[in-house]
């Protein structure tokens, strides 16, 4: 093995890392615009949907969930690595009221690497998947120059669980289940600027399981509609549940988590390409009150928490299961009303 190989940082072989690496929403939308898919009446939830996965009626009446996400290396430890990209792909499934059950590994590593780094890699995910409950069938390995991992993940719901974006209701509560912020960290941890708390902070957000959260919003029949935040960012993810459900979202940005530092390096203009995108994308179907920086708004995040749309009378008590249950900081953060002129107000 040559000092080179060892010497070359896992982020260093990829150009965007995380969720931040997805299509730009716009050009998604149109591909999928022209798309002729087959209808089944199984089909609960399809592609129409822009949703976290797509959810199919069995012959029991259970509802089956399958889900994929896949990633280019957005850490430089391959295990914390492996972690961040496995409860990425398991947290849409939590994301539709799920419980993780079989997942198959997505490989792309490049065939001059040291194959040490994919183990450990692997070993992350494998770990990750095993706190779900679910297990690894197998899975596909492609040589590419720039690392990627992640997991299609198959779960089980019921149709008195199932959470979809399109059902947040008028009058309903937001809450917010993990800090946003991660894809400025991760630029930050990329460009070796960011400060120890905040990687801290960051990489303990990533690695945690949507499962708890999951499990806490199982126990409320007022708790709605569900999403998770991940590359089109809290914005985009908010603005596709108002879309979905014809309703506008409104977002009080002082009660949002932010990661620690995260807003001083969004000022400082250390954001990732994707935020761009995100804007262009979704902007237009925002309006700021507050001088709240866009760019936190719009920040893609990877493995982020859970948006939940919950009724006001569910909102307390779902919020005290959440503060005990989880180790993420969380948070009401804003309410769900009649549609306006736009989907997304930030307050
Ligand atoms: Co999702
Ligand atoms: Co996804």
């Amino acid at each position: 093995m040559s000092d080179n190989k060892q010497k070359r940082r896992l982020t260093e072989m990829v150009r965007n890392c995380g969720c931040a690496a997805k299509l730009a929403p716009g050009i998604l939308a149109d591909v999928l615009s022209g798309l002729d898919v087959p209808r089944n009446d199984n089909v609960i939830v399809g592609i129409e949907n822009s949703d976290d996965a797509g959810a199919y009626r069995l012959d029991d009446g259970r509802i089956l969930l399958q889900t994929l996400d896949f990633f280019p290396a957005n850490n430089d430890d391959p295990y914390t690595f492996g972690q961040i990209a496995a409860a990425n792909a398991l947290s849409d499934i939590y994301a539709m009221g799920g419980t993780p059950v079989t997942a198959l590994n997505i490989v792309c590593f490049p065939g001059s690497a040291d194959i040490s780094i994919l183990r450990e890699i692997l070993r992350g995910g494998a770990d990750k998947v095993r706190e779900s409950g679910a297990v690894v069938m197998g899975g596909h390995t492609v040589e590419d120059p720039e690392p990627k991992y992640g997991l299609s993940v198959t779960g089980i719901t019921d149709a008195e669980h199932l959470l979809a974006n399109r059902n947040a209701a008028e009058g309903d509560v937001l809450i917010l289940t993990k800090p946003i912020g991660t894809g400025i960290i991760v630029s930050a941890l990329k460009g070796g600027i960011a400060g120890e708390g905040s990687a801290k902070e960051a990489v303990g957000s990533m690695t945690s399981l949507n499962k708890a959260a999951c499990e806490a919003m199982g126990k409320f029949r007022g708790v709605h509609g569900c999403t998770d935040v991940t590359g089109f960012s809290l914005g985009g993810h908010a603005i596709e549940m108002a879309k979905a459900s014809s309703l506008t979202i409104e977002i009080e940005s002082g009660s949002v988590p932010v990661i620690e530092g995260a807003a001083e390096l969004a000022e400082e203009g250390i954001v990732p390409q994707g935020t761009y995108r995100n804007k262009d994308f979704f902007g237009p179907d925002s309006r700021f009150a507050a001088d709240f920086n866009e760019d936190l708004i719009f920040d893609p995040q990877t493995s982020g928490g859970l948006l939940i749309s919950v009724s006001e009378e569910d909102a307390d008590g779902l919020m005290r299961e959440l503060k005990a249950e989880l180790s993420t900081r969380c948070g009401i953060i804003g309410r769900v009303t009649a549609k306006s002129d736009k989907y997304l107000i930030v307050k």
